[in-house]
This record gives structure tokens, sequence and C-alpha cells, in this order.
């Protein structure tokens, strides 16, 4: 197995002045080029705050994050930017679009931070939204779809740039049962394509269809 992301006696504590949050208390992960790995654990078990790390949106208190063999640590912001940009997608459970823009607008955003020439951009977003099968869509404003279209539209956005991984937080939090098994296919799908995905959840259901469970506890991995 060639790891992919690695993360290194991962803590984090969050300082609030007359307490301290003790959000992760020495993680180690491991995870391979082309795994589908659900991380879980009850709300507060420190998952969004794991994911967040493994993302590069956040650094630990203590230990390291392992990217491609890269050591993460003391990168600047603006490399962090550069590594996420490439790197990783992320899917957020509300979505995170722009609203009064179009869905081609938002697939194509992440676009205009890459190396990708602009000539190229119409035709990489409107090749992703195909894959998510929202091609009739196109010039809707994502304030007018459904929570599924949304989702799929997010991913279509984290998948653009061709990352090697994909986050994603709760993304079937905010979809009824038949519409977040739909979203779960579009990932089995990507990953059937060689895409690591780490998909973070509370359902112990929906983390089945993983090859693999990280479940967390208090900040600590317990199985
Ligand atoms: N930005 C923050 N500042 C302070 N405490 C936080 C912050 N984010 C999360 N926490 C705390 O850290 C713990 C883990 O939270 P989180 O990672 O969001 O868990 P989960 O995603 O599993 O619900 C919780 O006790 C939460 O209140
Ligand atoms: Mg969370």
């Amino acid at each position: 197995m060639t790891p992919i992301l690695q993360a290194q006696n991962v803590s984090k504590i969050y300082d609030m002045g007359t307490t301290k949050i003790e959000a992760l208390l020495g993680v180690n992960i491991e995870i391979g080029k082309g795994e589908f790995v659900a991380i879980v654990g009850k709300s507060g078990s420190g998952k969004s705050t794991l994911m967040h790390i493994l993302g590069l949106l956040d650094t630990p208190t203590e230990g390291e994050v392992i990217l491609n063999g890269i050591n993460t640590k003391g990168m600047s912001e603006k490399q962090l930017a550069q590594v996420r940009n490439n790197e990783i997608g992320f899917v957020f459970q509300s979505f995170n679009l722009l609203q009064r823009t179009t869905v081609l607008d938002n697939v194509i955003l992440p676009l205009k931070y890459s190396t990708v020439p602009s000539s190229e951009w119409e035709r990489k977003a409107k090749e992703m939204i195909e894959i998510v099968g929202l091609q009739d869509r196109l010039k809707n404003k994502s304030n007018e779809l459904s929570g599924g279209q949304k989702q799929r539209v997010a991913i279509a956005r984290a998948m653009v740039n061709d990352p090697s991984m994909i986050l994603a937080d709760e993304p079937t939090g905010n979809l009824d049962t038949k519409t977040g098994e739909e979203i779960i296919k579009n990932f089995l799908k990507l990953n059937s394509q060689g895409k690591t995905i780490i998909l973070v959840t509370h359902d112990d259901e929906l983390a089945q269809i993983a090859q693999r469970k990280i479940v967390l506890k208090d900040g600590c991995i317990v199985k």
C-alpha cells in the first residue's frame, strides 16, 4: 500500500482562554492511494477537526500531516493553499456553493486558481458536470436546484482540478436517505476510477460502504 496521506501523533487543542478543549489526542492514520475510508464517531468526537487537519485547512497543535510523502509541517499558507487546490477536493454538508451563480460557473471557480489555461475551463467543467449527471442544468443558478443536485454540483466542483483525493464531511447530512444514497454512489464511482475517498459521517450504516472504518471517540481512534 502506497500511503497518500498520513497523520502522525496529531493532537488538536482549542484554547478557549479559561478552558482548553482537547478535540484530538495522538491520532495516527495511514491512508493508501485509492482507498475508500470512512471516519465515524458520535457528534463531538473530533471528526470535523480531523478532516480539517487532514485536508490542510487547519494545523494540528502537535503532530504532523504527510501528503504523498511530503511533510506539510512548516509550509506557508500560500504553499498549503496550492497543495489543497491541486491534491484535495472538498465536499461539505452545507454544499458551500455560490447561490446566485450558475452550475457551470460554480464548477469553473476552482480552475481560476489552477494552472489550467482559461481556454480549457468551460470544457473541463462541463465534463465533470456530465459525470454527476447535471448537463441539463448548466445555466441554472445553484439556488434553483434540489439538495441532492446541489451536492452533485459540489462533487463536480471538488473534482474539476483532478485531485488525488476527496474529503467529504457529512455530505449526506442535509439530504433524505434516498438522495444520500445517490450521492454515495457518486463517491463509489469516483473511487472505482482510482480516487482516494475519505468520508466523514456519524451514520454507521452509511459508513458500511467504505473499505475501512476509522472510529473516533473523544478525540482518539478506538478502532
Ligand atoms: N473552532 C473550535 N473552537 C473550539 N472548540 C471547537 C472548535 N471546533 C470544534 N471544537 C470542539 O472540538 C470537539 C470536536 O468537534 P468536531 O471536530 O466538530 O466533532 P464532530 O465533527 O465529530 O462532531 C467538540 O468538543 C467541539 O465543541
Ligand atoms: Mg462534524
